[in-house]
């Protein structure tokens, strides 16, 4: 089984109050994408914006950090306790400060690794971090295809969490739809963000939401 959070870069960016009331009710919390068109080249959701939605809704919100200066955007976030802030471990080079300020807000620290990037990369932080964030499209956009060969990062997050007693999630984000989120859910992944699967749904958001938390389930 594996929690769903519509991730709302994809959704129409003048109406993103009205996507987050539209599923509150059935999702379990929300992907908002940061950017500062230079870690990515792109702008996502901005700050205000995000502090905004997190006022407004009562569901967890994950904000995605892909940013140069992460910790900058940390100390401009109000996000109430919980609330998961996902930072790339190609833009920190300090990541130990970065999760101990994450800590310190009572927020739930993340480390997300890009697709060419190795996942090796976050084992020594994985004692002190709640999720581990597979990145399965390069960040920056939403609707690109997913990057099968991601998922070979799961088996040694696996691996390790098993035999280090360590209890972090595993998160994947980008590509995921209801051709590929059965194949997801079977390897074991806890957390996943999903954009254009939702928003684009010809069927409509709500209702693409239902039938993917269904998959997921
Ligand atoms: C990509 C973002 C994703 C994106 C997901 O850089 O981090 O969260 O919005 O959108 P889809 O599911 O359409 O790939
Ligand atoms: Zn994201």
């Amino acid at each position: 089984m594996a929690v769903l959070y519509p991730s709302l870069l994809a959704a129409d960016e003048h109406s993103l109050d009205k996507a987050v009331r539209q599923l509150e009710t059935i999702a379990h919390g929300f992907h908002i994408d940061i950017m500062d068109n230079k870690f990515v080249p792109n702008t996502g959701i901005s700050v205000e914006k995000t502090n905004a939605l997190a006022k407004i809704t009562y569901r967890q919100l994950w904000v995605h950090l892909m940013v140069e200066e992460p910790e900058s955007y940390l100390n401009q976030l109000q996000l109430p306790a919980d609330s998961i802030l996902t930072f790339h471990i190609e833009s920190h080079k300090q990541s130990s400060k970065m999760i101990n300020k994450i800590l310190e807000k009572k927020w739930l620290p993340g480390i997300a690794v890009k697709p060419k990037t190795s996942v090796g990369e976050v084992f020594p932080f994985l004692g002190s971090i709640y999720q581990a964030l597979i990145m399965s499209v390069e960040p920056g956009f939403s609707g690109q295809p997913f990057l099968e060969e991601t998922l070979d990062k799961i088996g040694p997050l696996l691996g390790y969490r098993d035999t280090s007693h360590l209890k972090f999630k595993i998160a994947i984000d980008g590509g995921i739809s209801e051709k590929n989120l059965a194949k997801v859910v079977q390897k074991r992944v806890d957390e996943i963000a999903i954009g254009s699967a939702i928003f684009d749904a010809k069927v409509g958001p709500v209702k693409a939401l239902q039938l993917l938390s269904e998959i997921a389930e």
